[in-house]
């Protein structure tokens, strides 16, 4: 085989790059390139090297958690919207480094051709690898109801917790819907102060249910200028310093028991989301887990077909970035008058509408792609047989209705071009 073939095959792979993109590329070029069948079948050999060494990873993440207690974030991603997909990722990342302990990729097939639960099943299958090796305590996901049922019946050994993020967009969603109700307009100015003591409640409830609840609840009393009350067992009086009457006279509170007062409450003593708070005392996020399945679409784009084998190369390939990206160092300004300095970068949040500092850190290397090179050089001049991926037994397609014969589809199409010449 040219080493040519071999190395442009790998970097192609390795880099997340589709073949026929690349081949458009070289063709553009003038630049002469091998055909897909080429490509196929060293892609094959491919997926052997990258299954190896996100398997390697994998056990070295696992020994390093071995003897911790783990706090795990878990999130599921589809490769298209709606119940369509076909493929669906499950990913389980620990808390405390940032790096992805596990995932599972299920084909629609495996879960009775039922795409909406794809999620509850991956979850399942790469928890049960984890504790195998480790003990976990805390996971913490969005509000998925049937991953919540899961693990209250059979994980009850771990404490489930919620995105505090997911909860704060959608208290934030409902304020918005109230504000425009008629009458309710005054409540608008009070939305981001009302997310803000919802955070700031969360953070510091000390892991005490009762707590978050009763200071939650209490925006209900500041908001309309009442800042002590007795109607609660542990916490009576906001935490505030008291608001000099100069200040509080230009404050526009709202009016107790006015409409917009009574909406306020209907969300802010909803029962569903009373009871989720019980699941947000640990202050736990999956915000990271968010910005994992937004660089994996450069390996795993939605809109492009793969394999079941190449679904999870691709899969394993954006772990195997994400986890040799963490550990990165805070960047420091290299010339200049602030040479030295701790680099930050000023960033909006959609959702919280604010500025906020976040820090720059140094760009990640990619050296993990550099040992796939040397490796796939190694294993094809050593003749190294490595195993496969292992695949679950599905059948060619998705379809969920057999394919009509060809000659049944010209004869369907012909009659529906002659409908639409008549509708004309
Ligand atoms: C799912 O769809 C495939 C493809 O049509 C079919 O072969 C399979 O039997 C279906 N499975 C179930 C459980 O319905
Ligand atoms: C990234 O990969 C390189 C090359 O294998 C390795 O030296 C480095 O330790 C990895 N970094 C992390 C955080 O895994």
């Amino acid at each position: 085989m040219p080493a040519g073939n071999l190395l442009t095959a790998a970097a192609l792979l390795f880099t997340g790059c589709s073949f026929s993109q690349m081949k458009h590329f070289a063709d553009t070029l003038n630049l002469r390139f091998f055909n897909s069948a080429t490509y196929n079948k060293i892609q094959g050999d491919l997926f052997k090297v990258v299954n190896e060494a996100w398997l390697l990873e994998r056990e070295k993440v696992q020994k390093e958690v071995e003897n911790k207690m783990l706090w795990l974030a878990g999130d599921g991603r589809c490769d298209s919207p709606g119940f369509s997909a076909k493929y669906g990722t499950y990913t389980l990342l620990d808390q405390e480094t940032g790096k992805i302990v596990d995932f599972d990729v299920i084909h629609v097939n495996e879960v009775n051709n039922k795409s909406t639960n794809m999620e509850k099943e991956g979850m399942k299958r790469s928890l049960e690898r984890v504790i195998s090796k480790a003990s976990v305590c805390v996971l913490a996901t969005d509000r998925h109801v049937q991953i919540g049922y899961s693990l209250r019946t059979e994980f009850p050994e771990i404490t489930h917790q919620y995105d505090v993020w997911h909860v704060s967009k959608s208290i934030s969603k409902k304020l918005n819907a109230k504000s425009k109700i008629k009458g309710c307009e005054d409540l608008k100015m009070w939305i981001q102060a009302i997310i803000n003591h919802f955070w700031w409640s969360v953070s510091t409830c000390n892991g005490n249910p009762d707590l978050l609840k009763e200071k939650w609840i209490s925006v209900i009393h500041h908001c309309v200028d009442i800042h002590s009350w007795n109607s609660c067992d542990l916490f009576h009086a906001c935490a505030h310093a008291p608001i000099p009457p100069e200040v509080s006279k230009n404050k526009q509170w709202l009016k107790r028991l006015s409409k917009c007062h009574e909406q306020l409450k209907v969300v802010v003593l909803d029962k569903f989301l009373l009871r989720s708070l019980e699941k947000l005392t640990l202050f736990c996020h999956t915000g990271e887990l968010e910005v994992y399945h937004s660089m994996m679409l450069k390996y795993c784009p939605k809109k492009q077909h793969f394999s079941y084998e190449g679904m999870v190369a691709r899969t394993q390939l954006a772990a195997l970035d994400h986890n040799n990206g963490t550990e990165r160092d805070q960047a420091v300004v290299q010339k200049g008058e602030r040479a030295g300095e701790l680099m930050y970068k000023q960033v909006f949040p959609k959702c919280s509408k604010r500025w906020v500092l976040k820090p720059i850190y140094v760009k990640k290397n990619f050296n993990f792609r550099k040992d796939l090179m040397s490796r796939t050089v190694e294993v094809r001049k050593e003749k190294i047989a490595l195993p496969a991926i292992q695949k679950p037994n599905l059948p060619k397609n998705i379809a969920t209705a057999p394919k009509p014969s060809r000659d049944e589809a010209i004869e369907s199409h012909r009659s529906r071009m002659t409908a639409a010449h008549k509708d004309v």
